[in-house]
C-alpha cells in the first residue's frame, strides 16, 4: 500500500472500495498511476471524461475562465451560464433550463419542480412513480426515489412520495398512478442498475400514459446523455419527448455540473422557489460550453455510436470463446458484459494487472464506459488484454 492509500485509511471516510492504484494525471483515454504505469480508462471517471482526460478545448475554457470570473452570485447575471443554456435549448426538445452541481442534486430539483407543478396543476399531486433497479443518486430524497433496497435499507425511514415499480413494464406504472401522483421518473437505460435495456415501445407507452393522466415524464439521463447512448440524447432514439431531462456527468466533461431541463409548461418555479451557490458558477459553465459545443460539432454521438457498435461485436465475439460469457448488451458507449457466475471482481484486478480500467457492474458483470472520443484502435486493445484477463481466469 502507498503511502497515500494509507493516509486515505487514515483520514478518508470509509464509503468505497477502492481498487490499488492511486491516479496522478491523465490524458485522452489514458491515464498514470503514481509510480508512472499507464491505463487505458474504459471507466472514463464514470461515464464523466466524455472528452477524454484534459481535452485542450475543455482545459482551455477552464483555463481562460478561471482567469476572467471564477463565482459570482446567482442574483447576477454571468456569461457562461447563458451560452450553456441556449446551446442545451437549442439542441433538445426542452425549454428551459437550472444549473446544479451533481446529478443526485438535479434529480432532487426535478422532482422539486414536478411538486411545484403537481401543487398548480394536479390538486396537490405529489407522488413520484420510479422504477426498481434505478438509479438517481444518493440525497435522502433519492434515495428514495432509488429503487434499489440496498441503498435504501441503510438510511430507512425515507422521504414520503416515492413509489418504485417493475422497470420495462407499463402496466406497474398505471397500476401505482393514484390522484396524488405528479410525474413518473425513468431512466432510458438503467446505468448503475445493469445497464437493462428496456423494450423497444416501454418509453412510448409511458409517454402516453403521462398524457394520459396529465402528469409529467422525468428522463434522468444523467449517464445515458450527451452521447453515451449513441444520439445527443438517449429519449431521440425513442420517439418521444420528456418534460423534463436531468444532465450531470459527462455535461463538462469532469468539472463538476447538473443540469434540470423543462418544457415551457413544466418550468413553473417561481423566483426563491430554488437555487443553488455554485449552481451555473462560470467555471463549471464554461467547461460545459466547450464541451458540448465540441460534442456537436464534432459528431461525439455518432462516434460513441459507432464504436460502442464495435465494442459490442467485439465482446459477442468473444462468446465463442468464453462460454461463461452469458450476455452482452449497451447502447453506444455504455455496455455491460455478463457472466455466467461471480467472477467480475478478479476480471477486474486481472485487467487492473494488465493496463486496463473496467467497472465491476455487479458481482457477475462488467461495464464499459469509455471517454466517447475513443477510436476502434482502443478498442482493439482493451478486447485484447480483456481477452488476456479471461483465458488467465478460464485457466
Ligand atoms: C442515472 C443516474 N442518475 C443520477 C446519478 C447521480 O449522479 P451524482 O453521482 O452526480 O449525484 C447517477 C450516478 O451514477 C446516475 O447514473
Amino acid at each position: 500500500m502507498s503511502r497515500w492509500q494509507e493516509l486515505e485509511q487514515q483520514y478518508f471516510m470509509n464509503t468505497v472500495e477502492r481498487l490499488p492504484v492511486t491516479l496522478v494525471r491523465g490524458q485522452g483515454a489514458r491515464v498514470w498511476d503514481e509510480d508512472g504505469r499507464e491505463y487505458l480508462d474504459f471507466v472514463g471517471g464514470w461515464a464523466v471524461n466524455s472528452l477524454g482526460h484534459c481535452h485542450p478545448v475543455v482545459v482551455e475554457a477552464v483555463v481562460e475562465q478561471v482567469h476572467t470570473l471564477i463565482q459570482a452570485s446567482n442574483q447576477f447575471y454571468t456569461v457562461p451560464q447563458v451560452r450553456l443554456a441556449e446551446l442545451l435549448v437549442q439542441n433538445s426538445c426542452l425549454d428551459k433550463v437550472f444549473f446544479c452541481n451533481s446529478g443526485a442534486e438535479a434529480n432532487d430539483g426535478a422532482v422539486k419542480l414536478a411538486r411545484r407543478y403537481g401543487k398548480l396543476n394536479l390538486d396537490g399531486g405529489y407522488e413520484i412513480i420510479t422504477a426498481m433497479g434505478s438509479f438517481h443518486g444518493r440525497t435522502l430524497a433519492m434515495v428514495a426515489a432509488t429503487g434499489q433496497s440496498k441503498f435504501q435499507q441503510p438510511y430507512v425511514p425515507l422521504p414520503d412520495g416515492f413509489v418504485n415499480v417493475e422497470y420495462n413494464r407499463v402496466e406497474a406504472i398505471k397500476a401505482a398512478t393514484t390522484n396524488q401522483t405528479c410525474a413518473v421518473m425513468l431512466e432510458p437505460v438503467q446505468g448503475e442498475g445493469g445497464v437493462n435495456l428496456p423494450d423497444d415501445n416501454y418509453l412510448a407507452a409511458v409517454r402516453d400514459w403521462c398524457d394520459r393522466m396529465g402528469i409529467l415524464l422525468i428522463l434522468d439521463e444523467i449517464q445515458t446523455g450527451l452521447g453515451r447512448a449513441g444520439t445527443l440524447f438517449a429519449y431521440q432514439q425513442l420517439g418521444i419527448e420528456p418534460d423534463i431531462m436531468t444532465l450531470a456527468k459527462g455535461l463538462a466533461s469532469g468539472i463538476p455540473i447538473g443540469a434540470i431541463l423543462a418544457k415551457d409548461r413544466a418550468s413553473v418555479f417561481t423566483p426563491g422557489e430554488h437555487g443553488s451557490t455554485f449552481g451555473g458558477n462560470p467555471l463549471a459553465c464554461a467547461a460545459g460550453y466547450a464541451t458540448l459545443k465540441y460534442i456537436l460539432d464534432q459528431n461525439i454521438a455518432g462516434n460513441a455510436r459507432q464504436v460502442g457498435n464495435y465494442l459490442i461485436a467485439g465482446l459477442k465475439h468473444m462468446r465463442h470463446k468464453f462460454q461463461f460469457i452469458t450476455e452482452v448488451r449497451g447502447r453506444g458507449l455504455l455496455v455491460a458484459l455478463e457472466f455466467s457466475g461471480d467472477i467480475a471482481q478478479s476480471v477486474v484486478m486481472a485487467c487492473l494487472d494488465r493496463g486496463l480500467l473496467v467497472n465491476r457492474l455487479k458481482p457477475n458483470a462488467l461495464r464499459f464506459m469509455p471517454p466517447l472520443i475513443i477510436g476502434s484502435d482502443e478498442v482493439d486493445e482493451a478486447l485484447d488484454i480483456l481477452e488476456q484477463a479471461l483465458s488467465s481466469i478460464a485457466n
